[in-house]
Order: structure tokens, then sequence, then C-alpha cells
């Protein structure tokens, strides 16, 4: 039994700005350390016996594969059992219970709320109202909006620490950067880690917005040259049209991923140990044929992404000795 304290000295996950450079360091060595003991039955076992006394609900209001079903089977990786609210059409929020008492609710049976919501500001609304009953029910932002995704952003810092991507590294975000919750939140975690330059490449309309572009210390450049920034990058992380948000511009919502995406004819443009990540769902920002390249890791990432849960929650729990 090896001893790591994370020291993330937060029962709650809202967003990237709570953490340091050592805190992330920490979990990523703790996800390690997990993923180690998973290896084994015997291990298996012992990380469900971790907390079976614990209990979580998933709340999600907006649509998810990959982020409900990582927190769920981190959850039961140890030992905690979960329930869940995706359709409201089934809940009291149809016979006109507001989303704070459906919130109280769920923090009566349960030990930790895993929360999607559409609007970015609710997840400040849920955090005060959960220390006003001051019950110890823990909070985690499985997406604000188009604000924050800091769970996707930490397994996406996991899986380039894998390939020892971060500190002098060159990382590029291709596509709807304005929409884009995880790019945002994972820009706000590189900004931690010295010697790193950011790429945000989009038509000029999708470009990421100021308001995390005036929070970097970090050198960064806007362009919408994919050619000539592909070959200088150590990262490309892609991300898709995001056009279930509002663009707030007036025609059409269409980037043109002839252009902006990766494909048989600019893979090898990439250094040859450049790695390719992408939150995902995709839609033909990555050609499927990408897939078998190398340098795509963006299935490895999915994965990546339940066991980065498993460390934030046992954490979360005050488990940092595994
Ligand atoms: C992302 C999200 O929901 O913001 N997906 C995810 O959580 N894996 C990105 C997306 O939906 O495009």
């Amino acid at each position: 039994m090896k001893t790591i304290n994370t020291n993330l000295q937060s029962t709650n996950c809202i967003t990237s700005n709570q953490y340091t450079l050592d805190n992330l360091l920490n979990l990523c060595k703790l996800t390690d350390n997990i993923k180690n003991i998973a290896s084994t039955k015997e291990g298996l076992q012992y990380l469900k016996s971790l907390l079976p006394h614990k209990r979580a609900i998933l709340y999600f209001k907006q649509a998810s594969t990959r982020t409900f079903l990582s927190f769920q089977n981190a959850c039961s990786i140890l030992g905690i059992s979960t329930s869940d609210v995706r359709d409201t059409s089934t809940s009291s929020e149809m016979k006109g219970e507001t989303e704070l008492d459906a919130i109280k609710t769920f923090s009566q049976y349960t030990d930790l709320i895993i929360m999607r919501h559409p609007d970015s500001e609710f997840i400040y609304e849920v955090s005060d109202c959960l220390n006003n009953l001051s019950n110890n029910t823990r909070l985690i932002n499985a997406g604000s909006g188009s604000n924050e995704h800091p769970t996707q952003a930490l397994l996406d810092f996991y899986t380039m620490y894998k390939y020892g991507l971060l500190e002098g590294k060159k990382i590029a975000f291709v596509g709807d950067l304005f929409r884009s919750r995880a790019v945002r939140s994972l820009a706000l975690l590189l900004n931690k880690v010295s010697g790193t330059k950011l790429y945000f490449i989009a038509p000029e309309k999708y470009q990421i917005k100021n308001d995390i572009l005036q929070q970097l210390n970090i050198d960064y450049e806007l362009t919408d040259n994919i050619e000539k920034v592909l070959p200088e990058v150590d990262v490309v992380y892609m991300v898709r049209l995001q056009d279930e948000y509002k663009g707030f511009w007036n025609g059409e919502d269409f980037i043109d991923t002839k252009r902006y995406s990766i494909n048989k004819n600019n893979i090898n443009t990439l250094k040859e140990n450049a790695i390719i990540l992408h939150p995902l769902p995709r839609r033909n920002e990555i050609s499927i044929e990408i897939d078998k390249n190398h340098r795509a890791k963006y299935w490895e990432q999915c994965q990546n992404g339940m066991w980065v849960r498993v460390a934030l929650i046992a954490d979360m729990f005050g488990i940092d000795k595994i």
C-alpha cells in the first residue's frame, strides 16, 4: 500500500481554477496507483471495499455518454451505489418543483451529487445551496453549460502527463473553441504548467472567448492557419461544432471540416510523437481512418476518464492513501 497525499483540499469539484499544479500531479499519481491496483481481481475487490457506505446521484440535464458512464463506473469501482435523474419528465420537476428543491432532495439521500446542467452559473447556486444545508454532500461539476467541464480537463491533463507532454510543450486546440467547455477548462489547467504554449485554431467567429485568454499567464496564439501550426505542436486537441448552444451571431453555424480536421492528407504533417486528443463525441473533424494511426489517443483518453474520476472521488472522500 502506497501513500500519496493528493492534498486537493476540496470536497467539491467546480472549476479548473481551484487546482494547483501540485494537486494535478498528485491526482495523476493517485490515478496511476489506482489503475495499477485495479489490474488484479484482489485489487479490484480492495477498491470496492473503500466506499461501500457512500451513495451518489447523477443529475444530468444534458446529453451524455462518456461522462455519465465513466462516473457511474467510477462509483461502482469504489463500491459507491448510484442513482440517477436524466429525464426530468419522470421527476417532480414535472410537477413544478424547482431545481434547487430537487437538489435539496438529492442531498437527503446521497453523499455526492454529480451534475451536468445547461446553465453555466447553476453549479455555483447548487454549491451555495449545499453549503447552507451543511449536510456534507459533495458536488462535482460534470459540465456547466458552455462554460466549464473540469473533470474532462483533469482526464485530458492526465493523458498528456502519461505521454510526458506537459512542461514546455505546444498544444493546439482546433474547432468550435467559442462554445467548448472542455477546451476552456483544459486551457485553465495548462495555464499552471510552465513553458507550455497554446494555439487556438478556429475561424474567427469560433475563437475562444476573451474571459479565458485574460486569465492566461502562458504564451498563446490565435490563428485560423491550421496548416502552419500542425507541424509545430506536440498535442492536437480537436472539438466538434457545439451547435446545441446558440452562436450569438446571425447566419449559418458551420465550420468547414475539410479544412479544420485531422485526416489522411494532413496527419503526416504532425510530429512523429505528437498525440491527437478529442473529448468525444466526434462528427467529422477526425476521420475514422485516423483511429489506427499511432498518434490517435482519444479512445485511451476516454478510458482514462473513468480512472481519473475514481481517483477524484476517492480523494474527495479523504482516501488519498491507497
Ligand atoms: C464534451 C462535453 O460534453 O462538453 N464531451 C464529453 O464530456 N466527453 C464535448 C462535446 O460534447 O463535444
